[in-house]
């Protein structure tokens, strides 16, 4: 580990200037997981979902964040809170999945929370010495929504999160989405390789290889624009001219299924753009649809993967809506399905004792960026 930890720290020290990955070994360490929990999970902002899937008064959603259960709730008053899932008496999860309460109550001995994550009842308990019903109550976790997408901050300590996005705010206004709602999500379940395996593989260059019967076609690797701030990376992967369609409003857009929203900027209609939030959350952007990607560690070299389709409001209102919806999702599982291959042949092959820090090519500044990003996150204080 020490060793490990001296290579990040020379990687941290020289920007990463010489193109090059982690060193094999970061991929599947348990100690420099363990690390990586602390300095980068907990301190950092973790998208946990969108602000519209608890519209209303008692919709909830729970989600495990690196071993911790929380539950997102709309409270009586219309706030959106995070709390533990972790119930006060026996640490047992008091909200499974998502759905609508009136309260919230644990499974395994009843105890009820109000919306607000205050304790109402708790049988028998009224005997027991020290116990305060009036002063129990599930823990609220730090949070902020950006663009309806909702973040966790765990250590509570983290620099406001909205601020550090505001290049990218600017740059993707015109699609407006706040008011874009999720429209399915698919459960891919667990994994086996690690979150910067698969944060590696936001690259485009690999539609050369693993996408070239699908993103290669229509969006050339060559072309693709990246550009990385210390928060979030961006890239741009215009159309080829032949993948176009022309809509009605007589403009060219890259290839959808849905009607794509007006107003927006030629390269916006005319490309994909993904937008990482570091350090382990993306969205692929389109004119007409989006998707969320949520790369959950669940430990060194396992991740949990949850996608959602989100889309603009004009998308909903069609009357083939769950025919376009389904070509979406089959798309995606499609390419997905391209990417679980590589993702597994890279973690497999990071074990191997021929493997080394390996060289990048200039179409992957991401992985530089995520490179220096986490060895400095474990190396350094990074405020
Ligand atoms: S663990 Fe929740 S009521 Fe006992
Ligand atoms: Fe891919």
């Amino acid at each position: 580990m020490d060793e490990l930890l001296n290579i990040l720290s020379g990687i941290a020290d020289d920007g990463n200037q010489s193109w090059r990955t982690l060193p094999p070994a970061a991929y599947h360490s348990d100690a420099l997981f363990e690390l990586e929990r602390e300095r980068i999970f907990n301190a950092g902002w973790i998208c946990i979902g969108r602000a519209d899937q608890v519209t209303d008064c008692g919709d909830y959603l729970s989600i495990d964040v690196v071993g911790e259960p929380l539950v997102m709730v709309r409270d009586k008053e219309g706030v959106l809170r995070v709390f533990s899932n972790v119930c006060r008496h026996r640490w047992m999860r008091v909200c499974q999945g998502a759905g609508n309460a009136g309260s919230l109550v644990c499974p395994y001995h009843a105890w009820t929370y109000n919306l607000d994550g205050s304790l109402r009842a708790a049988p028998e308990m009224d005997q027991t010495p020290d116990f305060d019903i009036g002063t129990t109550s599930l823990p609220q976790v730090h949070h902020e929504v950006w663009e309806g997408f909702v973040y966790v901050n765990l250590d509570g300590n983290a620099k406001p999160l909205t601020p550090q996005l505001q290049s990218i705010t600017t740059r993707i206004s015109e699609y407006k989405l706040d008011q874009w709602r999720v429209a399915a999500t698919v459960d891919c379940g667990e994994y086996p390789w690690d979150w910067k395996v698969m944060q590696d593989n936001g690259e485009c260059y690999h539609h050369y290889g693993a996408h070239s019967e699908t993103f290669q076609i229509d969006y050339p690797a060559r072309d693709v624009i990246t550009e990385c701030d210390d928060a979030w990376i961006l890239q741009v992967a215009p159309s080829s001219k032949s993948s176009r369609r022309i809509g009605d409003d007589g403009l060219e857009y890259s290839p959808g299924n849905f009607e794509p929203g007006s107003g927006l900027a030629d390269w916006q209609r005319t490309s994909f753009t993904l937008i990482y939030v570091l350090p382990n959350f993306f969205i692929y952007l389109q004119a007409d649809m989006g998707m969320n990607l949520r790369m959950l560690p669940l430990g060194a070299g396992r991740i949990h993967l949850l996608a959602d389709v989100i889309l603009p409001p004009q998308a909903f209102m069609v009357s083939d809506f769950e025919q376009r919806l389904s070509t979406c999702v089959e798309f995606f599982k499609r390419f997905n399905e391209e990417d679980v291959a590589v993702n597994i042949g890279v973690q497999d092959g990071s074990h191997s004792k021929f493997a080394g820090s390996a060289p990048l090519s200039h179409l992957e500044a991401h992985n530089r960026h995520i490179a220096w990003w986490v060895a400095s996150r474990l190396t350094k204080q990074v405020t």
